[in-house]
């Protein structure tokens, strides 16, 4: 089975030194790809910047941006029967990108931002038969309203909710604890456990032998 998995954040460029992204530490997409490859899979893993080591056995692409990130799927994405969107995508990048160092003004100043693209939802519109797309859904809140709901408008066959803002799991943390959910409604809670154990558990749920 061949698996194509993001993770880590992206980094989106103001000028050659200053970026918007978020704390996603990647060790959640890391495990996955580490417990896709212990499961007999062939798997490309499309990082965001992270300073974890890539996994033994597992066909690393390193990438910056959400567009980087989005080119470097489509360039696997045909192949691949698992498409795990683990990453924590910037959803917006500034309008204007610098090649300059731009000095600090005086005073307040604002940022113009554009979207950036949805590699998910983008992939969701070229599946073919017989692909597997796996979403994550980061909230704060009403995980249980806003889970199925994700899933719906991504196009996705499984959604994996994860509460960011719960102490000691989630984003950047060791641990996690996630519902999943699939066209047929919650289909389990998972932990609190190590990142680890929860790739290894969401994998034998999705794919039972
Ligand atoms: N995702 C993506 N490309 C983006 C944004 C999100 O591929 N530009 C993917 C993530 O990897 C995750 C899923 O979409 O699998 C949900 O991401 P999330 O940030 O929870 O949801 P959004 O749709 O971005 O909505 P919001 O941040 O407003 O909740
Ligand atoms: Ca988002």
């Amino acid at each position: 089975m061949r698996f194509l998995i993001t993770a880590g954040p992206t980094r989106e460029h103001i000028d050659p030194v200053r970026y918007l992204s978020n704390g996603s530490s990647g060790k959640m997409g890391y495990a996955l790809a580490e417990a896709a490859r212990a499961r007999g899979g062939e798997v490309t893993l499309v990082s965001g910047p992270v300073a974890l080591a890539a996994p033994a056995g597992v066909s690393l692409q390193k990438v910056v941006s959400a567009a980087d990130m989005h080119a470097a799927c489509l360039e696997h994405f045909d192949t691949c029967d698992v498409f795990i969107a683990v990453a924590a995508v910037a959803d917006y990048r500034p309008k204007l990108r610098s090649t300059e160092k731009s000095a600090k003004v005086k005073g307040p100043h604002s940022l113009e931002l554009e979207p950036t693209v949805d590699i998910l939802k983008d992939l969701g519109t070229r599946r073919r038969d017989g692909q597997c797309l796996i979403g994550f859904a980061a909230e704060t809140s009403e995980l249980d309203t806003k889970a199925p709901a994700k899933l719906a408008a991504k196009g996705c066959d499984w959604i994996v909710a994860n509460d960011v803002s719960a102490p000691g799991i989630g984003m950047d943390a060791n641990d996690n604890a996630v519902s999943l959910w699939n066209r047929s409604g919650l289909v389990t809670r998972l932990g609190p456990a190590p990142k680890a154990d929860i790739a290894r558990l969401i994998l034998e749920q999705v794919f039972p032998v």
